[in-house]
């Protein structure tokens, strides 16, 4: 049986408990490659991910260990793309579950693993760096016991970075992880579990064949997709990549058949052969579905093009991102941006300004909320423009997340706090040991996507860890607050917040404003409304004396270069309501603290 020496495996842990190294030590063993050479080639290869530690591309190892063939599927490794995880572990039959023994399991390791369990995947347990001083695998192994129900004393003690274990680690794989099943004989069920756009190649997957047998000249139909491609190149990585005719069931290589947008090849997509079709696609294909949205402007207005071009191009590799014009009285012209949450939206927002060299104000990010009509119809609102008046709403809905935090006990009052303060209510509260608790929330997505992550590690000094989930729709009294200059409201800063926060928000942002909008030949103020009503007010005094008389008469270069810089500054100037607002008042307002 050619499956039964097969094995397909992902590693799961969290950022730098030692997966790149693990990789390195098993490439090396195997023989696979001279592993200096390997990881600048073939791990991380985008800069910001490898910045932020966050493996995002996959790229999926076949690796032979004493008559097996191993292939390491890989996870992305970030909170964000948990239906991406989700069809990864789809192409396993088991997990490496890698933890620092001096650190214990975080909370989207923990996740990760509770996926697995649900995919029915065997879970191999390893501690790494128990070449630390600071090692405690006792401690970690009962709570990895406790918590996956993994016994103990099957866990194994390995270091990545010495290569202690490892060998055994990869005996152990080879043991108890079963070998994949499958049928040779029957229509071609191929999953698609990742895919990258390549510049000369087109889209590159990841496939992980089921039944039937993926060959080299096939024609395919690609079933949630409905389009047709011919096959122009399978293979293995081995890393480097290796050509092969035709994969079977249970095997993992790449994919290359002349696809030019990868939102035809997405993760969960199944393929099979046009000629013989599988009456059914493999289960657990989903749409993405953006959670998170803002505005993204150019800060030079001349940029507008670019940033579009940018967008479709960067939407080649990432097809959950969404995109739509829209104009804004205070930014100009931008677009409005859909994530798959905030970490995958600073990621793309930074690639926007890192690789196309564009300078860009996001406006603060929100969530999409379902306003309910007295009439009857529903509107989905993405941008607070977008909110019906109150006269003719019924009520709004709010999308909520699960969110589970693992932290060390003495942290746990202070993340109480937080999570009431954000309008959490609590569903669960577990210790994991004597000094390890997990604590489980509901929770409003709009309160984690402010500034949650951040309150979260300030409060214990980085010490607890986040996961969450999407957990469904509730009604909530949310008001839309809009912000007025001299009368009129800037639509920039409108946002849309619970009842009982309106007022701090219309205060924070009204004092915010005063400092920074300069004064004008006239009293300025700046309001806060909800309705009609308006529940703050702040204002900008009118100005007395002449710009020049700040330097006291003297030094006439100086009068001129505060002239120029005037003048400059004008251009970047906007003018709502008769008041001359500079551009870094916008950004700076749209700061998050
Ligand atoms: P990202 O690539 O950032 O996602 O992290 P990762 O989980 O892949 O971790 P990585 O392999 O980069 O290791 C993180 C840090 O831990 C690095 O500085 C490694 O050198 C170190 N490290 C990994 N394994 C061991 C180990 O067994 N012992 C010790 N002492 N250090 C280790």
């Amino acid at each position: 049986d050619p499956l039964a020496r097969i094995r397909n495996l992902s590693i799961v842990a969290h950022v730098d408990h030692g997966k790149s190294t693990l990789s390195d030590r098993i490439l090396e063993l195997t023989g696979a490659v001279d592993a200096r050479e390997m990881r600048e080639q073939y791990l991380d290869s985008m800069d910001i991910e490898r910045e932020r530690g966050i493996t995002i591309k996959a790229q999926n190892v076949r690796v032979g260990w004493k008559g097996h063939t191993i292939h390491l599927i890989d996870t992305p490794g970030h909170v964000d793309f948990g239906y991406e995880v989700s069809r990864s572990l789809a192409a396993c039959e088991g997990v490496v579950l890698l933890v620092d023994a001096a650190q214990g399991i975080e909370a989207q390791t923990l996740a990760n693993a509770y996926q697995a369990l649900e995919h029915d995947l065997e879970i191999v347990a390893a501690l790494n760096k128990i070449d630390l001083p600071a090692a405690d695998p006792d401690r970690y192994a009962a709570e990895i016991e406790k918590v996956l129900g993994v016994p103990a004393d099957e866990i194994l003690r390995i270091s990545a970075k010495t290569g202690a274990g490892v060998a055994e680690l990869l005996d152990a794989v080879c043991e108890r992880i079963p070998p994949p099943k499958g049928e040779a004989d029957a229509p071609l069920q191929g999953l698609i579990f990742d895919s990258y756009y390549d510049q000369y190649r087109g889209v590159v997957s990841a496939v992980r064949v089921f039944n039937g047998r993926l060959g080299s000249g096939a024609r395919l139909r690609f079933m949630q997709a409905g389009r047709t491609h011919d096959v122009e190149e399978i293979g293995v990585r081995l890393p480097a990549t290796t050509p092969v005719a035709s994969l079977g069931p249970g095997e993992v290589g790449y994919l290359i058949a002349g696809i030019k947008d990868v939102a035809e090849a997405r993760s969960g997509e199944t393929v099979t052969e046009a000629s013989r079709p599988a009456p059914e696609p493999l289960a657990g294909y989903q749409d993405p579905k953006p959670m998170v949205f803002c505005g993204l402007y150019p800060i030079d207005g001349d940029e507008f093009a670019a940033l579009r071009e940018a967008l479709e191009k960067l939407r080649l590799n990432d097809a959950s991102v969404t995109y739509q014009p829209e104009t804004s009285g205070a930014l100009g012209f931008g677009f409005r941006c859909g994530f798959l949450g905030l970490l995958h939206m600073e990621i793309v927002r930074e690639r926007l300004e890192r690789e196309f060299d564009l300078s860009l104000i996001a406006t603060a990010p929100s969530v999409e909320y379902r306003a309910h009509l007295t009439d009857g119809g529903t509107v989905e609102v993405h941008n607070p423009s977008e909110m019906p008046p109150p006269q003719k709403l019924e009520s709004i809905e709010e999308p909520y997340l699960q969110a589970t935090i693992l932290s060390p006990t003495e942290y746990t009052g202070t993340l109480m706090d937080l999570c009431q303060s954000r309008r959490g209510e609590m569903v669960r509260m577990e210790y994991l040991g004597p000094e390890r608790l997990e604590l489980v929330y509901r929770i409003p997505l709009a309160e984690v996507v402010m500034d949650f992550f951040d309150a979260l590690k300030s409060r214990t000094k980085g010490y607890a860890s986040l996961d969450y989930e999407p957990a469904g729709w509730e009604t909530a009294e949310l008001v839309k607050i809009d912000v007025l200059l001299n009368g009129v409201p800037v639509d920039a800063f409108s946002a849309i917040v619970h009842k009982s926060q309106a007022q701090e928000y219309g205060r924070r942002m009204t004092e915010k404003l005063r400092e920074l909008i300069p004064r004008q030949m006239f009293d300025v103020p700046i309001q806060a409304a909800v309705g009609g009503r308006i529940i703050a007010r702040e204002t900008v005094k009118a100005k007395r004396k002449d710009v020049l008389s700040k330097c006291y008469g003297g030094d006439i270069t100086r009068k001129r270069k505060l002239l120029e810089k005037q003048k400059e500054g004008k251009k970047r100037m906007k003018n709502i309501g008769r008041v001359e607002v500079p551009q870094e008042a916008f950004i700076q307002a749209l700061r998050l603290e």
